[in-house]
């Protein structure tokens, strides 16, 4: 009977030791050296890239809520646009007149189209209205200031007016109104004089209001000229006047990005040579600038302009990193793929890179040059320190391309020597392009080449060595253009997992791999033309992906150094990624665990040479379904979760199912 209880004990305590926790996870050990300079990664690696590309800019991140405020919408945009577009004539009480749109004596040149209105019989008023960009929202209390040019237009019952006669003062009632009428508040304005003439007026609702439309009534018989119709919510994004929504720009903002990329994207270089992105028309009052057709089919106003994007990189303590055209036009112009690649004449290329020049002296130079003046005007003295332009985007690397790229880039370099200029290898991350976008980097011994890559989340996971084996003496890299494109749904939590994976071997690379940004950044509901994206949006919503957590995760936990890891027992099939780091201001230790298989990976954790570790780290967790989505019915289906966790030199943890977990570890 003893030895029967002996044995039991016995066999027993063996099958204890197996399947204790400790004897589970050594099945898969991750060791970190801790006590190694580690190599080092580089500190702008994780930024964003922003394109004027589902309504981003206009009727997003721009906080203009009044759209075609300059009539100066156009059916090359979209064919049933026109200057009149998404206003509306309104005659109240039985009132009577008429609109046109007219171009005589315009407010400026850049901004050619503006109204003449004509009231002939005034009633209860007769004006304009405009529902902004699927209604304007509201907040109760808040104050929206309006904004217009206007002058007293002569109307003596003749079509086109005479503007040689002076036309009489005009009353104006500024109003917001629900779309069932309701005026929610109202504002005097005085046009006065045959000049155009800023006039402003603060409104403040009363009320919440999801979809309200501005309405503007002239109060008497008589004409006037109506342009530049502007309101803006008073509290934008760090209070900046002409400035920026302040709940996306705040999205934005807890990215913590490392250098923001504008303003595209093939908006850079446009349909055919007309349409490139001219950031000289882009600064100035917003009056003065001159939009244009967004290849994305719709319309640019650039009120959101270089200053601007320049004024939100330093708002973030982000590097602005601009891109212009490399003097050659998107090879998809029109959509169609038949006109292709248009290439400035080369008789226009000295005129086109002084443009380039004059840009870098915008925003570098002292307030005293030429461009720094503009700069100063416009109210920032000090430079910008821009240190990265790039040129071109996914280019065909024709020989027009070379000789046109060259031209520019030896231009900015004997001038500027300080600025990394950015090629470009392509659209793809591997093919035609890129083989010879690489070859001419490597002849012209290139600083550094954008590379892109849409790819679907399985590529990510097969391609996790694929810079590893980037020979180090090449250019640098700035993956400016990457996501993971799952089947059938957008933004799945396994696609942002995917990409997760694959910043783990960013980080591996974060010598050569210098930026990196996932693309796109942002789309507004009911207008987007590219999925997926980073953030969507409508007018008063701001939905987090899974994909932004990932890439939110990665850049508040980025390191500078990147400590040798040994992962033992995971075959590569096994879909299981991981980087650890060092934060050398803090001391940190942060390590990254991608898990995206659907079974929970225990795994022992050793930190190797560690002299000192607090016992308490932090733990952050990004975990759900394979399938799931953030939607705006279900914002936080995937949302991070922090918490602690107690660690060791040796300690063990389990990944969850389809799971990026951040431990962040106290070394001081
Ligand atoms: O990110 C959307 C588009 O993808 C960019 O405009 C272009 O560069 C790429 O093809």
């Amino acid at each position: 009977m003893l030895t029967k209880v002996i044995r039991l004990v016995v066999v027993g305590l063996i099958l204890s030791t197996l399947f204790t926790p400790a004897a589970r996870a050594q099945q898969v050990t991750l060791r970190v050296q801790t006590d190694a300079p580690g190599r080092p990664i580089s500190p702008d690696l994780f930024g964003i890239f922003f394109e004027d590309l589902n309504y981003a800019a206009d009727g997003g991140l721009y906080a203009e809520l009044i759209q075609n405020r300059s009539f100066e919408y156009q059916a090359t945009e979209q064919p049933t646009w026109n200057s009149l577009s998404f206003w509306e004539l309104t005659k109240r009480g039985g009132g009577e007149g008429k609109w046109a749109v007219e171009y005589a004596r315009p407010l400026h040149p850049n901004n050619p189209h503006y109204l003449a209105l004509e009231v002939t019989k005034v009633a209860d008023g007769v004006g304009l209205v405009n529902p902004g960009f699927d209604g304007i929202a509201l907040r109760a209390g808040e104050t929206y200031d309006l904004s217009l040019f206007a002058r007293q237009l002569f109307m003596n019952r003749r079509w086109p007016p005479d503007n040689s006669i002076e036309g009489r003062p005009m009353s104006l009632a500024a109003r917001l109104e629900s779309k069932d009428g309701e005026v929610l508040c109202e504002a005097p304005l005085q046009v006065v004089g045959r000049e155009w003439t800023r006039l402003t007026a603060a409104l403040t609702p009363s009320r919440d209001e999801e979809a309200a439309r501005l309405v503007l009534l002239a109060k008497a018989n008589g004409g006037i000229a109506l342009d530049e119709i502007s309101l803006f919510p008073r509290k934008t994004f760090r209070d900046r006047p002409n400035g920026l929504r302040a709940d996306l720009a705040q999205t934005i903002a807890d990215l913590r990005p490392k250098f923001i990329r504008f303003p595209g994207g093939c908006l850079v270089h446009g349909n055919g040579t007309g349409n490139f992105y001219d950031w000289k028309e882009t600064i100035g009052p917003v009056e003065q600038r001159r939009g244009q057709a967004n290849l994305w089919g719709y319309h640019q106003s650039v009120g959101l302009g270089y200053f601007e994007y320049f004024q939100f990189a330093e708002d973030i303590g982000a590097k602005p990193l601009p891109v212009v055209a490399a003097g050659v036009s998107c090879q998809n112009s029109d959509h169609t793929g038949e006109v292709g690649q248009q290439c400035l004449a080369i008789a226009d290329m000295p005129a086109y890179i002084q443009d380039i020049l004059d840009l870098i002296e915008w925003a570098n130079g002292p307030a005293a040059s030429r461009w720094g003046a503009k700069r100063a005007a416009a109210g920032h003295p000090r430079p910008f320190n821009l240190e990265y332009l790039g040129v071109g985007n996914e280019d065909v690397i024709s020989e027009e391309f070379r000789v046109r790229f060259k031209m520019i880039r030896d231009a900015v370099k004997k001038k500027y020597p300080e600025i990394t200029v950015v090629g470009t290898v392509g659209p793809f991350p591997d093919g035609t392009d890129y083989e010879a976008g690489w070859k001419f980097a490597d002849e012209q011994r290139l600083e550094m080449v954008d590379e892109h890559g849409y790819k679907p989340p399985e590529w990510y996971w097969r391609n996790l060595t694929r810079f590893d084996r980037y020979d180090r003496a090449k250019s640098k890299v700035y993956l400016g253009e990457f996501a993971a494109h799952d089947t059938g749904r957008a933004n799945t939590l396994r696609s942002a997992l995917a990409e997760a994976a694959y910043m783990t071997s960013l980080e591996r690379n974060g010598d050569i791999v210098r930026l990196a940004s996932y693309a796109p950044l942002l789309a507004r509901q009911g207008h987007t033309q590219w999925r997926p994206d980073l953030i969507y949006f409508d007018g008063t919503r701001v939905l987090r992906t899974a994909n932004y957590y990932v890439q939110q995760l990665f850049s508040l936990n980025q390191g500078d150094a990147y400590l040798t890891s040994t992962l033992t027992g995971v075959s590569s099939p096994d879909e299981f990624a991981v980087s650890s780091v060092r934060d050398g201001r803090t001391g940190d230790i942060i390590i990254k665990l991608v898990n995206g298989n659907s079974a929970p990976r225990p795994l022992l954790l050793e930190l190797s040479g560690a002299k000192r570790i607090s016992r308490q780290a932090i733990k952050t967790v990004l975990a759900g379904e394979a399938a799931a989505v953030n939607g705006f019915d279900a914002p936080a289906r995937v949302a991070p979760v922090t918490s602690g966790i107690l660690v060791d030199r040796q300690f063990e943890y389990e990944a969850p199912a389809h799971s990026l977990t951040v431990i962040r570890i106290k070394t001081r």
